[in-house]
């Protein structure tokens, strides 16, 4: 049998969590944030699965949205950071890709620039993340400067982001919140705020679309709240099987760095999946794995491809046994309090070696 680190996609639960999303947000349209491959799940794979029931999808740059031509999907995409460059606004225009300014130059670029058709455009605002946007006292004079374009179709959109929204107590929300309502005011088009965790905090401000990408994989956007609560269903299984299961005396040392001493005479399993897979090399001992189903913790240093594990409370744990480092049975919110990561590092870092496997062809 060939090596079995697995990450297993469920199709339901995808749709089933955009079902969700659409139930807490019922009068708005869906951008699925498919950004870094589909956040870890694969960006085709991933954008073919929603692309029916979706009005856009988001994408980091223009060679993820042109990636997803090449396999036939035909909804516009969003280019969440705009164009890199300005013979990209070509592209975009010819391939409609909605294309978010949120900097001085991309108005630059757009001014001189001589395309076949128009461009669906959003404007960004910096309501107080302080990353990317028009800042407040700039934000007026590229509304007006985009506005006025013969090349762009009207309305503009206007869009912002929050910094602090899984955090729903947190001060800047509301400071967020009153700018982005100010700054609003009295202009048409269609807007958009809400990523995951402001889906589900802040319901009032959901807007014409929202832009929920974590939620969509079923893993909670809100450290207070699991998914399960919310009714998120995970999409991956990270999985793999017990490659070799050895009895090791009390006192013995486990692993690289010896990090790990035996307190008593224990069972130690095996596993194939490492840091070379994914799994954060950060996972402290005690970090829970379901092995045949049994939560067993993890024992010593992850390395590139194997992962050790308590499995003394197993009944007759044997080579080729299932086993679960995240997903069904095994929330990855639990198991990145044991990894230093939060579950958008941990779902971005799985590898391409890793065998990918989705419920449902399509
Ligand atoms: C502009 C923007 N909107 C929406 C999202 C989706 O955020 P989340 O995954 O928290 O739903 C992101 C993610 O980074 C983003 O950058």
């Amino acid at each position: 049998m060939s090596r079995a680190a697995l990450a297993i996609l469920s199709t339901e639960n995808l749709l089933h969590n955009l079902d969700v999303i659409k139930n807490h947000a019922p009068n708005s349209a869906v951008i699925a944030m498919i950004k870094a491959n589909g956040y870890g799940h694969g960006l085709r794979s991933t954008a073919m699965r929603l692309e029916k029931y979706v009005y856009s999808l988001g994408v980091a740059s223009i060679d993820e949205a042109l990636a997803l031509r090449k396999v036939n999907i035909k909804i516009p995409i969003t280019l969440m950071e705009g164009v890199f460059e300005p013979n990209e606004l070509l592209v975009a225009a010819c391939e409609n890709f909605h294309v978010v300014f949120h900097e001085q130059s991309q108005l630059e670029w757009i001014k001189t620039a001589s395309l076949p058709c128009p461009l669906t455009a959003w404007l960004k605002v910096d309501t107080g993340m302080g990353r990317l946007g028009f800042t407040l006292d700039r934000a007026q004079d590229a509304y007006t400067q985009l506005a006025a374009h013969p090349l762009i179709n009207q309305p503009i959109g206007i869009m912002s982001h929050f910094g602090c929204s899984d955090e729903i107590d947190h001060p800047l929300n509301q400071t967020q919140i009153n700018n982005f309502t100010h700054f609003i005011q009295g202009k048409s088009g269609i807007k958009s705020f809400c990523n995951s965790a402001a889906i589900f905090s802040f319901k009032d401000h959901q807007y014409d679309v929202v832009r929920p990408g974590l939620a969509l994989y079923g893993v909670s956007p809100i450290p207070t709240i699991s998914a399960a609560q919310l009714g998120l269903k995970p999409v991956m299984t990270l999985q793999t099987r017990l490659m070799a299961v050895r009895d090791v005396s009390k006192g013995s040392s486990l692993g690289y760095g010896a990090r790990f001493i035996c307190p008593n005479d224990m069972r130690v399993g095996v596993i194939a999946m490492g840091y070379g897979d994914g799994y954060p090399r950060t996972a402290r001992d005690g970090t829970p794995i379901l092995v045949n189903g049994i939560r067993c913790p993890l024992v010593g240093r992850v390395s590139m491809d194997m992962i050790t594990v308590d499995v003394t409370s197993c009944p007759n744990p044997q080579v080729n046994d299932p086993v679960v480092l995240w997903g069904n049975g095994l929330p990855i919110e639990e198991v990145s309090q044991y990894t230093e990561q939060c579950p958008y590092d941990m779902l971005t870092a799985v590898q391409s070696r890793v065998k990918f496997h989705w419920t449902l062809a399509i």
